[in-house]
């Protein structure tokens, strides 16, 4: 077999093989295929796509390209949740310990964030000691013991995919719905659950800009899913402004310890019970979706969801009594800087990668890989889309650290604001379910 002979029938519209996929994803790996016939391969498939069994086989090669994590050692149906990535979406937080106390073991990996979206383990990193490296036997004995545990993604979850999505991002070829589904999915079934639950994201803040885009990436990635005998389902969730208040690593940690309290914003939780919800039935400890919105309000108010996220973050080092004194045990900025509407109105929109990107720019984000962020900083939303404003009246909350980049940062998130006249509806949480 030659790769050039597999880029010639791609380019030219051709159905690709399972043999052909595997040959150009092993060779890729162990460095036989080089760079340049690779971005030749990408391009042709964004140009041409990919039939829908091709995109279950890349995805098959990607997973099989490395470690596969066996959670057979823990009894019960696992179910994963993975987001498209947003701003202010720390959703994980919330669920693991409400799932994870219903009964559903939560062995979870999860990533850092980049750019303008963040990722689960910073936020947790944000509570002083909470460990996010556990042994593999670590690992599956927490599940096993206490029903939950999320640490970083090892290095050997599909290599495959991770040099192949870094050639991307410089070959122009990353915003392709074949290559991202495969993508995505290649880790989550490499990940072990024996269901997934997709949380899509549509709107300024996601990949993802419009609905139909947002529809066509979840029912590839549930195809893929279901096709690899996961049962897979998906959520297609708003994205057009930051989901709750909190947008940074230790303000998100205070949201998130709030809504599992019960006192959280009421668009945050919308989404958490909703997604728990799917989960519970992916896990059949509900058999349909009112059964298991009950169930996640019962698991909230009773004061389990609590005492879940207590044993899971003492279980992995961190400081449990951040639950009880958040103010005092997280993190916290030197300064606050109030950002102010400059007219009357209503908020029409709040350009959520806009946002992302300020609070980037404040250290709650990186920009590249390698730069460190600041737990303490990010901002917090005082208006929300639909809300009635004043001139005057604070539209977000800055908690910095240094002013470095805070005039860029301020007027970022001036723009990302748009005040108008009449009254708008605030945007529908959620958009569709792809089962
Ligand atoms: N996230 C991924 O993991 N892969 C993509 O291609 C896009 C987003």
């Amino acid at each position: 077999m030659r790769m050039y002979d597999i880029i010639k029938k791609k380019r030219d519209n051709g159905v690709l093989e399972y043999t052909e996929i595997k040959f150009f994803i092993d060779g890729y790996v162990d460095g036989s295929i080089p760079d340049y016939q690779a971005a030749a391969f990408l391009m042709a498939v964004f140009i041409q796509g990919m039939s829908p069994h091709e995109t279950v086989m890349l995805t098959r090669c990607m997973r099989e390209s490395g470690e596969q994590v066996n959670l057979s050692a823990i009894p019960g149906i696992k179910v994963d949740k993975h987001s498209t990535g947003g701003v202010g979406d720390k959703t994980s937080l919330v669920l693991a310990p409400i799932v994870a106390a219903a009964g559903i073991p939560v062995a979870k990996m999860s990533g850092r964030g980049l750019g303008h979206t963040g990722g689960t383990i910073d936020k947790l990193e944000s509570i002083p000691g909470f460990k996010p490296e556990l042994t593999a036997e670590e690992f599956i004995d927490s599940v096993r013991r206490i029903g939950v545990a999320i640490i970083g993604q090892t290095g050997n979850i599909a290599p495959g995919d991770k040099k192949l999505y870094a050639l991307r991002d410089v070959t122009a070829t990353i915003d392709n719905i074949p290559l991202i589904a495969s993508s995505i999915m290649s880790k989550k079934l490499a990940a072990g659950a024996d269901g997934i639950l997709l949380d899509v994201k549509v709107g300024s803040g996601a990949f993802m800009k419009e609905t139909k885009d947002a529809l066509e990436l979840a029912r590839t990635m549930v195809h893929i899913g279901n096709s690899s005998g996961k049962r897979t389902m998906a959520v297609i969730s708003d994205m057009s402004q930051p989901l709750g208040n909190a947008v940074g690593n230790a303000l998100e940690v205070r949201e998130a310890i709030d809504t599992i309290k019960g006192e959280g914003p009421e668009d945050f939780y919308g989404l958490c019970r909703e997604l728990g919800a799917a989960m519970l039935i992916l896990g059949e400890k509900a058999s349909d979706w009112g059964q298991g919105r009950r169930m996640i309000d019962g698991i909230v108010t009773s004061g389990r969801a609590v005492s879940k996220f207590r044993e899971f973050i003492k279980n992995q080092g961190g400081d449990p009594d951040v639950i009880e004194y958040p103010d005092r045990i997280l993190p916290k900025s030197k300064e606050q800087v109030i950002v102010r509407a400059e007219s009357h109105g209503y908020i029409t929109s709040l350009d959520a990668e806009k946002i992302g990107i300020g609070a980037m720019l404040l250290g709650a984000g990186r920009s590249k890989k390698e730069d460190v962020i600041d737990p303490a900083v990010g901002l917090l939303m005082n208006k929300k889309i639909g809300m009635p404003v004043r001139k005057g009246q604070a539209i977000a909350t800055l908690h910095i650290n240094s002013r470095a980049n805070l005039e860029q940062a301020v007027e970022l998130i001036r723009s990302a604001v748009t005040v108008a006249e009449g009254p708008v509806h605030k945007p529908v949480l959620i958009k569709e379910i792809v089962q």
